[in-house]
């Protein structure tokens, strides 16, 4: 028994919000932001209307649609995403109801893994369809990352990478041994935690940090230790990046990952028909793929159009070739993520 991808779907908001857009904002340029990380434009949603949940659900239905079945059938949710609707519950239950799956047959559960989300969703729901215990899950992966932005200059070396959307795969048993995943690998490494991380709101309270940088509560107030004046008053609820150590790790993790699902399938470089990169930065793509000796037409690049949409970009860039016929039948496609934790890894599908 393998997992074979039935179907795929994605949605991107409408509006497009170029580099020369985020000028009015902070003090950045169309050319600083296409020359670090080759991104032209990214898409937000519309504030108050839309919401991680809604974009995934638009994704959803498109892959449910393109898988022929109906939401009724989805027998499990699997939800990856840093920017949820809620602190809690989390988007898949939301998802859910979006959908209109009433059953009680079907469960859900929400991933933290941030670019790594969706590559750890398929490697979970590989396991449940291999184990015979579920026939159609439903995994998306969608970032709102709009509504969690620092627009001020403070903010500008993370802000002007992300943006919204969503995308989403159907994945059912399948008996044919030459088609489904292949394998997936899994790593993390928490060295680096905080050097890629939102920190604020959480329980640390910043004591165990050791440092005043995450900001924290005065300890002599009696809870409400998730959010303080000072978190705001100091702009820290919002991510934070050391970009140049987060581009030297991922530029090793990357071709290693892959590697490593090449060589357990006694696989080589030179069998990958697409790769699908997690679109953290063009640059760094682009190393990988001069690190793999691979050209031009095998890699997917969309990060020009939709910035770094986290948990998102692989099932948008997936489900994009598809649909134009990049990714046909027999091809073998390598997904590969890295990201916050540090947590990273690949997959390898026989489509
Ligand atoms: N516009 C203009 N100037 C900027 C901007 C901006 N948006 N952001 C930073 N700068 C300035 C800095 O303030 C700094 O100015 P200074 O020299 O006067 O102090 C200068 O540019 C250089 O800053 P660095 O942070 O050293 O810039 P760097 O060359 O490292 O580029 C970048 C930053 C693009 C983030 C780079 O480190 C990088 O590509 N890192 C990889 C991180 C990444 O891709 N993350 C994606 C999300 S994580 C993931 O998905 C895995």
């Amino acid at each position: 028994m393998r997992t074979k991808i039935a179907g795929t779907g994605h949605y991107v908001p409408e509006n497009v919000v170029t580099n020369d857009d985020l000028t009015k904002y902070m003090d950045t340029s169309n050319e600083w932001i296409i020359e670090r990380t080759g991104i032209e434009e990214r898409r937000y949603a519309t504030k108050h209307k839309e919401s991680t949940t809604t974009l995934g659900a638009k994704a959803a239905r498109m892959a449910i649609k393109n898988a022929g079945i109906t939401a009724e059938d989805i027998d499990f949710i699997i939800f990856a995403t840093l920017s949820p609707d809620y602190y809690f519950p989390g988007c898949g239950v939301l998802l859910q109801r979006e959908l209109g799956i009433t059953g009680i047959e079907a469960g859900a559960l929400d991933i933290r893994n941030q670019c790594s989300g969706f590559v750890y969703g398929l490697s979970i729901a590989d396991q449940f369809i291999k184990s015979g215990m579920y026939k159609n899950i439903l995994l998306v992966g969608a970032e709102m990352h709009s509504m969690g932005l620092d627009f001020s200059t403070e903010g500008r070396n993370v802000t002007v990478i992300f943006g919204d959307g969503a995308g989403a795969v159907v994945l059912q048993p399948t008996e044919d041994e030459n088609q489904g995943i292949l394998t997936t690998c899994l790593h993390s490494d928490g060295t680096h935690a905080e050097e890629l991380a939102m920190i604020n709101p959480g329980s640390h309270g910043g004591y165990h940090l050791g440092t005043e940088k995450f900001g924290y509560p005065d300890p002599s107030t009696p809870g409400g230790v998730f959010v303080t004046q000072k978190m705001v008053d100091d702009n820290m609820l919002v991510p934070n990046m050391t970009g140049q150590l987060v581009f030297k790790t991922a530029v090793v993790k990357f071709p290693q990952v892959i590697k490593e699902a090449l060589e357990k399938t006694n696989l080589s470089t030179s069998d990958i028909d697409l790769l699908i990169p997690h679109q953290a930065n063009l640059r760094i793509s682009q190393f990988v793929q001069k690190t793999l000796r691979l050209s031009d037409e095998k890699v997917v690049n969309n990060i020009q159009k939709y910035g770094n949409t986290t948990a998102a970009s692989i099932p948008i860039a997936m489900s994009e070739a598809w649909h134009d016929g990049r990714i046909k039948d027999g091809d073998l496609v390598c997904l590969a993520a890295f990201g916050s934790g540090f947590t990273w890894g690949s997959v390898l599908i026989r489509w």
